[in-house]
């Protein structure tokens, strides 16, 4: 009796030890290919040092996956981020995904104080469009996706993601809707901020980004529908 215990404990242990040597074998090589592939745009820790690099610390595990997925496979076009994804396998972009999705946002993406931001950008215009107020022009409420202080949110019937817009980079964000509008940004299936983008100007666009850049959403991003 007292030998079986002993060989099942020593089974059980053993089934622990290979368990914890792998997620640490996973952990490790997590890291060195985040040191040696994303660190030097995104930092160690997805906080990026320059605005036209995307924060992507804190985003949701399965819009970080979507996009490496869409780079991987040429549906964003990013030459850089195509390069590196194709060398690494869905294994990799799965575990890459879940660790950027666990990292805090730094102070370096602080939200502006309304007065701050003004620039000279028309931050009213930018929360009418935030909000639906220019819905007469067919540009529906970004709040009603990206939730209301830009959080995110999932809409999980269709299968859509919606990705957080607070502690983005301003600037990086601009970008995103000028390529949408000209469709070199084409992964948002079905068209959906392809077509919204085609209703802004510049100034449209600058005004909304500059009002997303005051939220300090530290909310969990919402399942919507
Ligand atoms: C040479 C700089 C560079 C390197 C290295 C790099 N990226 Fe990027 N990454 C970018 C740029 C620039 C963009 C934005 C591309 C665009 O404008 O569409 C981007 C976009 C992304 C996005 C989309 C963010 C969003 O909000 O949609 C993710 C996720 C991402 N990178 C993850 C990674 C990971 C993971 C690695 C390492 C395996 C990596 N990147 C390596 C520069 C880089
Ligand atoms: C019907 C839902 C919907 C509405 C309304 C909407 N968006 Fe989006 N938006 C999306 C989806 C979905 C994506 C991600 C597409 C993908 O998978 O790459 C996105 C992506 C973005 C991105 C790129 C984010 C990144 O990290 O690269 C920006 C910026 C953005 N939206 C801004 C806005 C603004 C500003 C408005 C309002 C004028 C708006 N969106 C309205 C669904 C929506």
């Amino acid at each position: 009796m007292m030998k079986w215990f002993l060989i099942l404990c020593l089974g059980w242990s053993c089934v622990a030890l290979a368990d914890s040597a792998s997620t640490n074998r996973n952990n490790h090589s997590v890291k060195n290919i985040v040191m040696s592939q994303c660190a030097s745009c995104h930092s160690a820790d997805g906080n990026s040092q320059n605005s036209l690099w995307p924060n992507i610390a804190g985003l949701k595990q399965s819009y970080i996956l979507k996009q490496l997925k869409d780079f991987k496979g040429g549906l964003r076009v990013n030459k850089d981020v195509e390069r590196i994804t194709k060398s690494l396998t869905f294994k990799n972009l799965t575990a890459l995904s879940y660790f950027f999705s666990q990292q805090k946002f730094s102070s370096l993406t602080k939200p502006k104080k309304l007065s701050e931001s003004s620039e000279l950008v028309n931050l009213s215009l930018g929360e009418e469009i935030y909000t639906g107020k220019r819905i007469e022009y067919g540009i529906p409420a970004c709040a009603s996706c990206h939730g209301e202080r830009g959080q995110g949110g999932l809409d999980r019937k269709r299968g859509y993601i919606y990705p957080r817009l607070a502690r983005q980079y301003k600037q990086y964000s601009i970008k995103q809707l000028q390529l949408f509008r000209e469709s070199k940004r084409s992964n948002d299936s079905p068209a959906m901020m392809r077509n919204i983008s085609l209703l802004m100007d510049d100034e449209d666009i600058e005004s909304v980004m500059a009002y997303v850049a005051t939220f300090n959403s530290n909310l969990k991003s919402e399942i919507l529908k």
